[in-house]
């Protein structure tokens, strides 16, 4: 920790989303989302029933002495069918959570949608509707009005990547749909969801609104043509096509094929001016060139050769330096100030020196990313809590702090301790 020495005024946080963590999935009037309808063989997602026990989590956020705590809003809490008047119950949740928030000092980040689609708008076509971003305007001005007084930062969506590649090509996620290709669409109706969001939390009088993009820097798996090309479609895939929109207001040209109709005229509301970029990293992915018979242009390959969490990643921290620095050169002047909005790991028990060390070094690796001209202003932790870990269930342990589920009882790591040190230095 000697060596990680960052900036005074860097932001430093951790992040949470509702759906991983709230619970009470049935209190105050809040409808069905795309994971109520997943989950359903499993009952109930109490998760850690944050949603009653919010007072608790925040006092633990104040001892972790962070200066920021991301968040995520249940849209379906506030438009229980996805559009109309607000569920006045569901807003009251958010308003003492955020009140609780502010009055420990500390300033939240309000991540408007963290993939709790309310079922009704997946059954009118889901983020395969244009439709879909319209709703979602209307959703982020009732968030704007009634909590820009207190909420600074603003991120639209978290990681529409997952969502279009997990959630509708390959079927891993909510809604569950393995279209490949076919859901190219979702990520066009995702990025015009944003600009319009944005415009509309800018209107009631949103200061700084970026992202939080997933992304991964694309290895290859040998040296040969076949891997290098495959590797470039994937880059385009995952990285590309989710940044470029944006920031550039372009779409990378392997992805025109797939885009609906019309898409360049939508480029100017989605590049709208942004206050910061977020990037959520976890692992870089590697491609090899595809076998006979195989519909897509690249096939995936495991990162070998490295530590891996309990969730069966790669640890690569230099991954994160290789990213940024990346994006910097890529971008240039269009990169505004980046956040790390999620970086994390899963390891399992109390005593998680592998936490610890996992940490130091992609924060190592920020550092590196900084001094090499890359403005990075802040820095969250996924996760404060262990929490629901979508589909693999409450298995991965990603929390500073740890729940046991069957009593909800929370107890602090030792990364947590080191955290604390590290924040309060
Ligand atoms: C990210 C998600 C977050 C969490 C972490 C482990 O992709 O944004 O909700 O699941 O992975």
């Amino acid at each position: 920790m000697e060596n990680l020495t960052f900036p005074p005024d860097f932001l430093w946080g951790v992040s949470t989303s509702a759906f991983q963590i709230e619970g009470a999935t049935d209190a105050d009037g809040r409808g069905r989302s795309i994971w109520d309808k997943f989950t359903a063989d499993q009952g109930q997602i109490v998760a850690d029933d944050h949603y009653h026990r919010y007072p608790e989590d925040v006092a633990l956020l104040a001892d972790l002495g962070v200066g920021a705590y991301r968040m995520s809003f249940a849209w379906p809490r506030i438009q229980p069918n996805g559009g109309g008047v607000p569920n006045p119950r569901g807003l009251d949740f958010y308003d003492r959570l955020l009140d609780a928030v502010c009055a420990a000092g500390i300033s939240p980040v309000g991540t408007v949608y963290h993939w709790d689609l309310p079922q009704a708008l997946e059954d009118a076509g889901g983020w395969l509707a244009r439709d879909t971003a319209a709703r979602f305007a209307d959703y982020a001005a009732i968030l704007g009005e009634r909590f820009a007084d207190r909420v600074r930062m603003w991120i639209p969506i978290n990681e529409p990547m997952v969502t279009t590649v997990y959630g509708y090509a390959i079927g891993e996620y909510a809604p569950g749909k393995t279209l490949l290709l076919g859901a190219v669409p979702t990520a066009h109706h995702q990025h015009l969801a944003h600009g319009l969001a944005t415009q509309a939390l800018r209107a009631a009088g949103a200061e700084s609104i970026g992202t939080a993009n997933h992304h991964s820097p694309v290895w290859p798996a040998g040296d040969g043509e076949g891997d290098r090309a495959a590797a470039n479609w994937l880059d385009a895939l995952l990285n590309r096509l989710f940044a470029d929109p944006v920031l550039l207001g372009t779409y990378p040209d392997e992805m025109h094929e797939h885009l609906p109709e019309g898409f360049d005229g939508d480029l100017p509301v989605i590049a709208q001016p942004l206050d910061f970029y977020g990037v959520n990293y976890y692992e870089p992915q590697g491609a090899a060139a595809p076998g006979e018979g195989n519909p897509l242009p690249f096939e995936l390959r495991p990162i070998d050769g490295y530590p891996r969490t309990t969730n069966d990643s790669p640890i690569v921290p230099d991954g994160l330096r290789e990213l940024l620095v990346g994006f910097r050169e890529r971008y240039g002047e269009a990169l505004p100030p980046v956040y790390i909005t999620e970086n994390g790991c899963s390891f399992d028990g109390v005593h998680d020196p592998e936490r610890i060390e996992f940490l130091e070094g992609h924060l190592t690796a920020v550092r590196a990313a900084m001094s090499a001209g890359v403005d990075v202003r802040g820095y969250f932790v996924w996760s404060l809590l262990d929490n629901f870990e979508w589909s693999k269930g409450y298995a991965p342990r990603f929390g500073l702090v740890q729940v046991d589920y069957e009593t909800q009882r929370r107890t602090p790591k030792d990364s947590f301790a080191w955290y604390r040190k590290l924040v309060r230095k």
